[in-house]
């Protein structure tokens, strides 16, 4: 592998995204940003060095005009572009589904099979970290729609990891309530932050240097053997109860 790695991240100025694109700019890394918001965006490219383009992952011209952009070749491609839609079966319509599906999901695909062509161009063997959730494996109240396509995020994985095996490893991480701009938007008070802290048997809520530190390593060579993985960065969230 050659010794600058290439690596290209969506979402990249949100709190797990631009955490995930430090984390990498420190380790050498050349990035490729994208997002909606051309502010932030250009501040981070300014800040970690980065290529950037601006674009709505709904709409569906933003991936070839990325992979046009992005270079020939690619070690690396992360999707941390996401919504959190809490709300009631009877308050969800069919575009708030659609949306969430869209957004978290189809996104993620058409994402990867842009940029295909350049992650089989990886010297060594190329890694996509995608999103999902603790809610597509634990089943919550009012998460049905952000649920389902996160549910759809993680069955892609599995599909994506089996297709595009050996040249191409894809892992999701399913993170808990992490604090981002994503995840204050379900913690209306310190005192339910610390009421759903407390449902973690780590007792606190998620950073984003947490989500960021397993998603550098998936993408480090160090993970080469890694691959058609869901991992759980959910403080015993999914797994543990410490409590009746
Ligand atoms: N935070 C949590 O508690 C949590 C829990 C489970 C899973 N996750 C997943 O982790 C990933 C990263 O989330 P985060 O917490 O870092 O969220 P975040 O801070 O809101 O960042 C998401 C980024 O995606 C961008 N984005 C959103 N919709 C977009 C669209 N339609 N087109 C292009 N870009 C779009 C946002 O751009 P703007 O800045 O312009 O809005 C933002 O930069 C997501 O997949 C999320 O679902 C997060």
């Amino acid at each position: 592998m050659t010794k600058e790695r290439r690596i290209l991240v969506y979402g990249a100025a949100g709190g797990i995204g631009s955490a995930i694109c430090r984390l990498l700019h420190a380790q050498g890394v050349r990035l490729h940003l994208v997002g909606r918001t051309e502010s932030k965006l250009a501040s981070l490219a300014q800040e970690v060095d980065a290529t950037y383009t601006v674009g709505d992952v709904t709409d569906a011209a933003l991936f070839a005009k990325v992979a046009q952009e992005v270079g020939e070749t690619l070690d690396g491609l992360v999707y941390a572009v996401g919504t959190i839609t809490i709300r009631s079966l009877p308050r969800l319509t069919a575009a708030d589904f659609l949306n969430d599906f869209r957004v978290n999901a189809l996104g993620a695909a058409l994402a990867v099979q842009a940029a295909l062509p350049a992650l089989k161009k990886s010297a060594g063997v190329a890694s996509v970290v995608l999103f999902s959730s603790v809610a597509a494996s634990q089943g919550f109240t009012n998460h049905a729609s952000i649920g389902m396509a996160k549910g759809a995020v993680s069955a892609l994985t599995l599909a994506l990891a089996a297709e595009l095996a050996p040249k191409v490893r894809v892992n999701a991480i399913a993170p808990s309530l992490t604090r981002t701009p994503l995840g204050e938007n379900l913690l209306g008070s310190e005192q339910m932050a610390a009421s759903i802290a407390a449902l973690h048997a780590l007792q606190r809520l998620g950073e984003a240097q947490d989500i960021a530190a397993l998603a550098a390593f998936l993408l480090s060579p160090q993970a080469d053997w890694i691959s058609g993985q869901i991992i759980g960065v959910d403080g015993g969230r999914s797994t543990l109860r410490t409590k009746g």
